[in-house]
Order: C-alpha cells, then structure tokens, then sequence
C-alpha cells in the first residue's frame, strides 16, 4: 500500500460509514444498553487501568479500529524502529531512545549512565563543590523544547521524591526575565549550570548560557566555570568552543530525537532532583511499557488502543483538539510535554513520500491540572458545543499526604469522575426541568431558566488510572504516549521524527534581529506590518 493510501482502503472507507451510522449514538444509550461497558472497554495492564468506555465507540468499531494496525504495517514499522533502521527519512537518521531504557544497553549508553550516576552521588555527597569550595545547593537547567519540557514535567512529577539538599530549576525562554528572576534569590557560589542542547547552537539555549557563564565570572572569576558549568548535548565541538570542561560533557546520539531525550543524559537534571536510584526505576517502567507495546495484539494493547481512539475522533468524528487533564497537581507539566510530543511529531500536512496527506492528523494538545480547569473552561467542554475528547489522568494513591483529616485526594477523585460522567451523560431539558421544579420553582421560572441547564453529553473520553506517581509509573506512562504518538504516526503514513515546521519562524528572526538592534534588513525588502512593528519599537523620549 502506498504510504499515505490509507484512506484508500476498505478498512478506512468501513470507519468512514460507521462514524456515519454512530452520528446519533449517544453515550448514555450505549451505557443503558449494557451493563458490563466498562468491563468490555477497559484494559489493565502492570498497575495501570485504561477506562475508554466513554468513548463513542463499539465492539464493531473497535474491531475496524484494530485492523488499521496491520494495513498500515504498525509490526513492520516498530520492528524496523527497533532494528535501528534510518526511520526518520527526511534527516536520514534512526529512532532508537528505546535503548536508553533498555537493562542491557548499547555499551555507550551504559557509559554515560555510569557517568551520570557518579556525578549525581558526588553532588548529593557534597564532593563535587563550587570554586570558591561549597556545595551544590542549586542546580539550573538551560535547555528548550525537548531539553527542557521532559525534564521539567518528570523533576515536577516526581517532586515526592525529591532529593533535599538540592533544589533544580529549569530556564528555557530567550526573554531575560526567565533567567534574571531564577538567578535573583542563588548563591553563585554554590549554583551548577547543566547547559542541555543536543544541537549546542539552539538561540535561547546558547543566549541563557552565555548570560549564566557572565554571571559566574563576574562573581567567582573565570576559573570557577569548569565547577559551575556541565553540558549535556551530541555536538562536542560547540561545547568546547562556549568553554565548558571536556570532562562535564555527557553525551548523547542523533538517534535520540529532542522530544524523546529524557530517557537520556537529557535527563541529568531529573536524576540530580530525585536521585540516580529513581531515574534507573523511570527507565525500567519505560522499559516495561515498551515490551507491553511489542508483544500485545492491538485490542490488548495500552498504546495502540491510546492511538486508534485518537484516530478515530479525528479523522472520523471530527475532533480538532485532545484535552489532557492530569488530576495530579504533580502531573502540572505533563499536557505541555505531550504538546510537543504529539504536535512536533505528528503536526504534518505531507506523508513520508512527500505527497499531501488527504486527512487530518496531530490534535491541538492541550489541558491543564484538575481541578484549575474546572474553573476556567470546563464550561466550554459542557456546553461549548465542540466535540473534545478529553485524557482524564488519576492517580490511585495520592503523592503526598497533608496532616489533619480533609479528604484531599477523595474529593480530586470524586471530581475527576464526576467531571467524565457529566461529560458522558449531559443533562436533558426534561431533566433539568425536573430538577428546578423538585426545588420548589415555579413552572414559568422553570421554563425560562431550564435550556441553560442543559448538558447536551457525548463528549468522549479515555481516564487512565495509575496506581501512584512513582518513577517507574511515570515512565510507564511517558512511554505509553510516546508509543501512543509513533501508531498515529505510522498509520498516517508520515515521518513523526523530524521538525522542520519549526525552521522557517527562526530563519526570520535572525533577519529581523539586526534590524531591531539598529542595523539594516539584509535579503528581501520587509512586509508593511514587519517593518511597521520594528519601527514601532524604537526608543523614543515618550517611552521614558
Ligand atoms: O523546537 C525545535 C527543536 O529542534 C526541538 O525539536 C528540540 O527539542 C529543541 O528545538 C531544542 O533543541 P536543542 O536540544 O538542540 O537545543
């Protein structure tokens, strides 16, 4: 089959008649009908539970879902990922993370890991120290994008476990401001930098590390860097031209893509925060997740399941965005991790042989921690109208546990259901006017303020149950989105692996940057509206 005909075959047009039938197929029907839909709908797997029974699917769907994982070669493709074939055409490059995490790795995984642990039990032990002789007491992060957001969300998730002597911070934004109030309240005496660029040329990267390093010199002199300085990238030549140490390197591969480099030393900062012992359970649950996703058949499958239902709301419900809300104040991070996870992998318009794709592919991801969303737009998920499918993400046992008796964790829970079901369920007119009347309203006052009450329902959603929010959860979980990402991937026939969406806006903006120094536009004369905003920033006596 043509890489992108998948709309072509019988499989596809078969999706395309049921979504036509199950248009007037309500969700609270499919309930009433069968009493065991969420047994039928639901998957356990190593602690976790995937509940996509509010999902506007059936039996017949799902099985038409399924046949997708063989017609677009889902096995081929994982094997070829898996056999370190150059999957990532457009950059001739492999995709092999998954030996990051792998208990037997590649001998120069092993060695960077080794590496990583002796450097973290030194600053845990107080023996790596600053140049003027004190302890770490802060460790910063400078990193963007896949640099950053990984090890962010995990330092963030995993903030129970939290080594602490040490504090870790993650600075990402070109704007000053990110860098000038992280630094405000450090001791530069005692803080590392970990400088965190696969490419060690990345603008935001390198600007932040050149203003941390002025920070340092000014305070301790130069000497003092190779103390306060580690990288972590693939480019040893970049690294040594900015004057970071050889030895404070920790390297990396162009076979481990950005957005699926927190398994690798790009997650330094993660194992300083929560120590080396639980970065190793993190990538044993990535391991975990990853021989689940190569040996079960779809239907049992946590990933593939993950990624047909993702298809199905787009390309034949319609769906334009996935809400991720995590009820996990831990879990904060986690829907921008899977924004750039899902959109810079999948957010393509042309397939793997370079011909326009005839479908839609990566959602709008987005989300927010439960129960922050609920009072900011939950309104629009009830009653807004559009069909947004939506991850609810709960945790089984809470994280942490305040003293005194307030039912904390109860009272998340009872809203993270509460919210699936209202979702599922909505509420008729006849319902709602039956309510008001119950509270003593009169029939007219009944009539007037019923249709705001209403709740058409319908809206689907998957909540994945984890046990608690451990390191090796977590990896479970990052790895289920990531495989999750490559089925999509693959059964829209294009190359999740590389960027180049993200090149163009930089190309600018290297122009542009003379121009607001000072200087004069080199290359095309500038649009009116670029020129005009330019012009409009210039200093003048009124801005003082
Ligand atoms: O956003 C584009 C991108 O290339 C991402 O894929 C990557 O994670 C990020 O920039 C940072 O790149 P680097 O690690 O090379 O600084």
């Amino acid at each position: 089959m043509a890489v992108n005909g998948i709309e072509t075959t019988a499989a596809w047009r078969t999706l395309t008649a049921l979504a036509g039938r199950s248009r007037d197929l309500h969700l609270r029907d499919l309930f009433a009908a069968d009493a065991r839909r969420a047994a039928g709908f639901s998957l356990a797997h190593d602690g976790l539970l995937l509940d996509y029974s509010k999902q506007r699917v059936t039996t017949e769907i799902m099985t038409a879902l399924n046949a997708l994982w063989e017609i677009a070669d889902v096995p081929g493709w994982m094997e070829k990922m898996r056999a370190g074939e150059a999957i990532n055409t457009s950059e001739g490059r492999a995709v092999r993370h998954m030996a990051l995490r792998d208990p037997e790795p590649p001998a120069e995984v092993r060695a960077v890991l080794g590496k990583m642990r002796r450097f973290c039990e030194a600053v845990h032990g107080g023996d790596w120290r600053g140049g003027s002789g004190e302890a770490i007491s802060d460790v910063v992060n400078i990193g963007i994008g896949g640099s950053d957001l990984g090890p962010k969300m995990a330092t963030q998730a995993l903030a129970a476990c939290h080594q602490l002597q040490l504090r870790v911070h993650y600075v990402s934004n070109l704007d000053a401001a990110h860098l000038a109030t992280t630094l405000a309240p450090l001791n530069p005496r005692s803080t590392l930098f970990v400088v965190a660029s696969k490419t060690f040329t990345t603008q935001e990267t390198m600007s932040n590390a050149r203003s941390a390093r002025h920070w340092i010199v000014a305070a301790l002199g130069e000497a003092a860097v190779s103390r306060h300085f580690v990288a972590v990238s693939t480019n040893f030549k970049e690294v040594a031209k900015f004057g970071i140490d050889p030895d404070n390197i920790f390297e990396f591969w162009d076979w481990v893509g950005g957005r699926y480099s927190l398994w690798s030393a790009i997650g330094l900062p993660l194992a300083l925060a929560v120590g080396f012992a639980n970065f190793e359970a993190f990538l044993a649950g990535g391991h975990a997740m990853d021989r689940h996703f190569f040996t079960a058949p779809p239907q049992s499958n946590l990933p593939a399941l993950l990624a047909l239902l993702g298809i199905w709301n787009i390309d034949f419900l319609g769906a334009e965005t996935l809400a991720v809300l995590p009820y996990s104040q831990s879990l904060e991070h986690l829907p921008r991790y899977l924004q750039q996870l899902e959109m810079e992998s999948n957010g393509k318009r042309v397939g793997r042989n370079g011909l326009p794709l005839a479908y839609s592919t990566a959602p709008v991801v987005w989300g927010e921690a439960g129960t922050n969303g609920q009072h900011a737009f939950y309104q629009l998920l009830h009653q807004g109208g559009r069909l947004i499918p939506c991850d609810f993400i709960a945790l089984k046992q809470p994280d942490f546990v305040l003293s005194g008796n307030t039912p904390h964790h109860a009272a998340l829970l009872a809203n993270c259901f509460a919210q699936s079901e209202a979702l599922m369920r909505g509420k008729t007119l006849d319902e709602a006017s039956r309510e008001l009347a119950s509270a003593g309203m009169t029939a007219e006052a009944v009539a007037q303020l019923a249709p705001f009450k209403v709740f058409p329902g319908n809206q689907p959603s998957s909540t994945l149950l984890l046990p608690r929010l451990d390191a090796y959860t977590l990896g479970q979980l990052i790895a289920l989105y990531e495989h999750k990402t490559f089925v999509q991937g693959i059964v829209w026939g294009l190359n999740s692996f590389d960027q180049w969406g993200v090149e163009y806006g930089k190309q600018l903006a290297v122009r542009l940057l003379p121009l607001l120094e000072g200087g004069v536009a080199s290359g095309d004369a500038l649009d009116s509206s670029t020129a005009a905003l330019i012009a409009a920033c210039r200093v003048t006596p009124h801005d003082r």
